[in-house]
């Protein structure tokens, strides 16, 4: 088990589908952006000009051969497999707009519904009747249908406005779908394209890696009794929204992802209709009009469906997230109030609690413990036999340690440590536990205190209500965005540590372990289980308010979620050292469905407000139409959007730049009355050192619902911050509402990603 592997990559070896990267680059994959303006009469629609006009770009007669896909929503346009030459070809066709390569795609119970505070008795369960009529759709690695979490008992009639499918195909039979799972679809045209030699073992929806049987019932999986992980986090398990309705669309495949196929996804999933879209995965390096997640899912907000993203998995660096889409949810990874524990017996002397995910069974008599220090020499570990070995963890060396212990094959291994991280080394394939090295001094008075020492071991305790909890994972991606920085990305924090959710009951549960052992349940860790937290969470605002718009819904979850944990301290940042965590990591909180059924006053945005932003990015006008597909004469640029949110940049760059000159950033922002008719609202600002933020005016009184009343946010503040980031909070209250939102100072740069081709 490679264990040494620092554990974030090794996050991203479990969760992600292999790539494959086609070596042969002849002919590749291009998606092509055409005005539909500039098509002729003559021709009867949009599928005939684009086969005319690749037949036109190229000698060959094979031409429809070259052709993947035509898109009909998330852009115009299609997808196919060109020569250099032919590409070049094409761009000189009447109506060509732009291309893009064809890139690769990273993937990136349950107490998690308690934990964030849902309930049978009050809330957004019952408001939402836990989301029925509600259709959650996830871009994926497809879906396990025999999965009890798919059963469609007390599920509503599917809506008459679906227009999905439930497709056929290898080992995947049209009558798996139910009133749960309602759409099953796959997309692999743009990957047998790219690698035309490639075996597709299982053509079909079905789910043969885990992870999308994992987010999708993480989403909207129905009740199942009994469910546990090896006797790990054993209950009843549920998904968010339990009784929504799932549509998989399988565009991630154990042999390779690629853009084509998940812009496919997208696109098809438009037109099914779905209400809510669910993507654990994203591009990193890409300027918005070169993410296909990006461009599809404007088409997604257009039609009022709301897109739930993963920040991504690069954690704990800033500057790291993907999916930093002004349009979309942006969701990083927290922990929950729970514990995996083994518990060590010294003899008849003391018992020592400590961290472990063994899933094996491990006899419960004495055996020999001894102290090996650094547990550095191997060859020393394989000489110790069938003994618990002890390690202590000082020189930060743990990885190693553990993976030492592995090879020498000893009878256990007990390692003494402090690391804050150990969430990807608990879940092990041979017997390990986590001792902190408070009472690891206790282990080593016992074996120092007796001739003989022996001890046992026992697995499989869970422990909830753990404090302090949530704090963000370290793993989880940190922003500002790359494509956009003037909005705060990440948006929200959901679970996502150790997320037990279905799986598909023929892959190994356990990586190493041998011989393979399965389980219908599994323990996953990322942003990838955060972000269907936050999708089955819309799927249940969207059920309680139908009327509410994906900017509605998001800043209804971000002005109501949490930023104490549940020691009632400002949420901690594991990545830092538990320093309290900023916005880059938490966004603006935990997210709290039940309050955010409720929030008073809304920030909303809609298309015409995102197309004013991209200009103010000096976007050009064919960057523009890849995404939003129109002309726009960017008569109204504006970076400041009206977003719950701040983010003012102090990092001029002057030659004469002093941190003792002053700048003012100004912030205009418009909010929305949802609640009662009459209401005055007073702002509140949190101080932060070093910077004067007024807000003008610090009173909005509303005479009637769906009334709308701006303010501006005044920063002054140095024009080269000395520190790289401070935040505070804008609270609005009426007494009965509480709407925060986070205020981000910061040097870092604000220059954003763009691309000259
Ligand atoms: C699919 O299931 C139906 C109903 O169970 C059955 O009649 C049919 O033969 C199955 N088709 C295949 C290809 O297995
Ligand atoms: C695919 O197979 C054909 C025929 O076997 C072979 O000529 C070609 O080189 C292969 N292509 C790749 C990319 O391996
Ligand atoms: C996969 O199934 C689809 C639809 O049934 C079919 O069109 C395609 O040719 C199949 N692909 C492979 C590689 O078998
Ligand atoms: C552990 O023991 C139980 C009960 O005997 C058995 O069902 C299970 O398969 C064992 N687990 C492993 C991993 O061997
Ligand atoms: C561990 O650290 C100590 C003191 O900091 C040092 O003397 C020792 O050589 C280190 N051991 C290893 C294996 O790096
Ligand atoms: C390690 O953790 C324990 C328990 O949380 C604490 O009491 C102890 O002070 C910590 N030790 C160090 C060196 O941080
Ligand atoms: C070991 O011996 C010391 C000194 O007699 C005693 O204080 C301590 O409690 C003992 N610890 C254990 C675990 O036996
Ligand atoms: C866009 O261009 C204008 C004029 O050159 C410049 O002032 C502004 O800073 C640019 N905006 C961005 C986001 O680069
Ligand atoms: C830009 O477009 C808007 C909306 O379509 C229109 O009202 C405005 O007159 C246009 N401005 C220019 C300069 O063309
Ligand atoms: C400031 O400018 C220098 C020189 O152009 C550059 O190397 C540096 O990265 C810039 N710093 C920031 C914070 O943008």
């Amino acid at each position: 088990m490679a264990t040494h592997i620092p554990f974030y990559l090794w996050l991203t070896i479990i969760t992600i589908p292999h790539l494959i990267v086609s070596t042969l680059a002849q002919s590749d994959n291009y998606i092509i952006h055409m005005d539909l303006s500039a098509m002729p009469k003559a021709f009867s629609g949009h599928q005939s000009w684009y086969l005319a006009i690749l037949s036109s770009a190229m000698d060959s007669s094979e031409f429809s051969s070259k052709h993947i896909y035509t898109y009909s929503n998330v852009m115009n346009g299609f997808s196919a497999s060109l020569s250099p030459a032919e590409l070049e070809a094409l761009k000189e066709s009447p109506g060509y707009i732009s291309s893009i390569w064809d890139s690769p795609v990273r993937a990136d119970t349950t107490h998690s519904s308690h934990f964030i505070g849902l309930n049978p008795n009050s809330g957004a369960w019952p408001a939402s009747n836990y989301g029925k009529d509600v259709i959650v759709g996830l871009v994926d690695t497809g879906i396990w249908p025999e999965s009890e979490s798919f059963k469609d008992d007390g599920m509503s009639e599917i809506p008459s406005r679906w227009k999905g499918e439930c497709e056929s195909g290898t080992k995947f039979n049209s009558s798996l779908c139910n009133k749960k799972l309602i759409g099953a679809r796959f997309f692999n045209k743009g990957l047998i394209a790219k690698n035309p030699n490639i075996t597709i073992t299982v053509n079909s929806t079905r789910d043969t890696e885990g992870h999308g049987t994992h987010t999708s019932t993480t989403a909207a999986g129905n009740y199942v009794e009994g469910a546990s992980y090896f006797g790990y986090a054993t209950g009843k398990a549920r998904g968010m929204a339990p009784q929504a309705h799932v549509a998989m669309y399988k565009a991630l495949w154990d042999q390779g992802s690629y853009t084509s196929d998940v812009i496919a996804a997208i696109d098809q999933a438009i037109t099914d209709g779905v209400d809510v879209i669910s993507l654990s995965f994203g591009l990193d390096g890409v300027p918005l009009y070169k993410d296909p997640v990006a461009i599809a899912t404007f088409a997604a907000l257009e039609r009022g469906i709301f897109v739930s993203t993963s920040a991504g998995n690069e954690g704990p660096f800033i500057e790291t997230l993907h999916n930093g889409i002004p349009w979309v949810i942006t969701v990083a990874a927290g922990t929950v109030d729970r514990q995996f524990n083994g518990i060590l017996s010294l003899g008849d002397v003391v018992s020592v609690a400590g961290l472990s995910l063994y899933p094996g069974n491990f006899s419960s008599s004495q055996i020999p413990i001894v102290f090996m220090g650094l547990c550095d020499n191997l060859k020393e570990l394989i000489k110790v036999g069938n003994k618990i070995v002890v390690c202590e963890d000082k020189n930060d060396t743990l990885g190693e340690q553990v993976n030492n212990v592995d090879i020498a094959k000893v009878a256990a291994g007990v390692f003494l440590t402090n690391n804050s991280d150990l969430e990807f080394f608990i879940q092990s394939s041979f017997p390990v536990i986590f001792i902190n090295t408070k009472d690891g001094e206790v282990v080593k008075d016992y074996i120092k205190n007796y001739s003989s020492p022996g001890a046992s071991l026992v697995f499989k305790k869970t422990v909830l209500g753990t404090k302090p909890a949530p704090s963000v994972t370290s793993y989880s991606s940190r922003g500002p965005s790359q494509s956009c920085p003037f909005v705060l990305k990440p948006d929200i924090t959901a679970p996502g540590s150790l997320v037990l959710a279905a799986w598909p009951k023929n892959i190994p549960a356990v990586q190493g372990y041998s011989p393979s052992l399965f389980s219908n349940f599994n323990l996953l860790s990322g942003t990838s289980m955060s972000c269907p937290h936050i999708a089955g969470v819309a799927a249940l605002l969207k059920g309680a308010h139908p009327d509410w718009s994906p900017a509605a819904i998001r800043s209804a979850m971000m002005t109501t979620s949490d930023t104490l944990d549940n020691s009632l301290s400002p949420i901690t940042d594991i990545g830092t050292d538990n320093q309290p965590a900023t916005p880059l990591a938490l966004g603006a909180g935990h997210i709290n469905p039940n309050k955010a059924l409720d929030p008073g006053l809304i920030y909303d945005a809609d298309s015409e407000d995102y197309v004013n932003l991209l200009c103010a990015l000096n976007y050009t006008e064919k960057n523009i139409k890849t995404i939003t597909k129109s002309s726009n004469n960017c008569s109204n640029p504006s970076l400041d959007l009206n977003y719950p949110s701040f983010i003012a940049f102090f990092n001029s760059n002057d030659s004469d730049s002093d941190h003792e000159l002053k700048t003012v950033k100004e912030f205009r922002r418009t909010v929305t009355n949802i609640g009662e008719g009459q209401s005055t609202y007073v702002a509140s600002v949190t101080s932060i050192e070093g910077f004067q933020i007024s807000v003008i005016p610090n009173k909005l009184v509303f005479k009637q619902t769906n009334e709308k009343l701006s303010y501006m946010l005044r920063i002054g503040g140095p024009r080269l911050m000395k520190e790289k980031v401070a935040f505070g909070y804008l609270t609005w209250e009426d007494g009965k509402h509480v709407v925060r939102i986070p205020i981000v100072a910061t040097r870092l740069s604000s220059e954003p990603l763009s691309s000259q081709s």
